[in-house]
């Protein structure tokens, strides 16, 4: 971190002045806690195709067509979501809200990482894994995510046959109205959750901090460019150059996990 220190310390003095930080999350801050990025190499996309797997449609009818082969996956994906914890870098930001300091995080993630570490002000705009909707009455109910992992993983290996009809009766029934529930998570081609909210964050914010996103899905790329356009200094933290670092005041090619608690340590003292 030696040849770091110079722009940890910069953006640090700028953090400690910021009188309502937004940081905007990705993938990338939860890779320290053990959950794969989407397209770093090895990422999910790399697993699984995208546009196959990343749309309502698409991700029934894979299932459908050759479940035997996308399952496998999917029990690694929940198995690194069963047994991430929040990690430094999570842990820097809700001190950060403790101190005044960070106001809002608009997250990408689904991973709910940033509220077990403390964070009270999360907008989720790809949703939250952990949080099922119905299908009819969008009625919403949220689990426990390590209760809930852990009993899927257990229906899934009382399953004989991955096919469609075995696999539906995984989801959850709707309280309400008897209907099915899903994944309240934002599929591609899908509505963004709390848009309005998160073009606030970035609009009123006097520093935009970036952290462990490549950048390339909308519209969650816009709201460094919305911050920047109403004057908000930004602060890019991604150990690979993303689409924003062009823009970016300073950018630090670190790791969240190391980056933001030396900055922190900084703003402390
Ligand atoms: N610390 C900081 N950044 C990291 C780290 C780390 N330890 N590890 C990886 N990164 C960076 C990578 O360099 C990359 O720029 O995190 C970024 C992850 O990029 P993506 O995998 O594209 O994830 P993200 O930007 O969140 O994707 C946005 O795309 O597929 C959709 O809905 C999905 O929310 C997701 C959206
Ligand atoms: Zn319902």
């Amino acid at each position: 971190m030696k040849h770091h220190e110079e722009k940890i310390t910069q953006a640090a003095l700028i953090i400690k002045k910021a009188h309502r930080m937004t940081a905007a999350s990705g993938a990338g801050i939860s890779a320290e806690s053990g959950i794969p990025t989407f397209r770093d190499p090895g990422g999910i996309w790399d697993h699984m195709d995208m546009l196959e797997v990343g749309t309502a449609s698409g991700f029934v009818n894979a299932i459908e067509r050759n479940a035997e082969t996308l399952f496998p996956l999917f029990i690694n994906i929940l198995d690194a979501f069963q047994y991430a914890e929040p990690n430094p870098g999570h842990m820097a930001l809700s001190d950060m809200e403790k101190m005044g300091i960070l106001k809002t995080i608009i997250t990408q993630n689904v991973d709910n990482l940033h509220q077990e570490a403390g964070n009270t002000n999360v907008v989720e705009v790809h949703g939250n894994v952990f949080r099922s909707r119905c299908i009819n009455c969008s009625h919403r109910v949220t689990v426990d995510r390590k209760i809930y992992i852990r009993e899927l993983k257990e229906k899934i290996d009382r399953l004989m046959s991955f096919n469609l009809e075995n696999l539906l009766s995984l989801v959850m029934i709707c309280d309400k109205c008897g209907s099915m529930m899903r994944p309240d998570v934002v599929m591609f081609g899908e509505q963004v959750h709390d848009l309005q909210n998160a073009f606030e964050a970035a609009r009123n914010c006097d520093v935009m901090i970036i952290l462990g996103t490549s950048g390339v899905v909308y519209p969650a790329a816009y709201f460094p460019v919305e911050a920047k356009q109403n004057g908000a200094k930004i602060i890019v933290i991604n150990p690979t150059v993303n689409a924003f670092v062009r823009e970016s005041d300073i950018y630090i090619p670190m790791k969240t996990g190391e980056a933001l608690p030396a900055i922190l340590n900084l703003i402390r003292n």
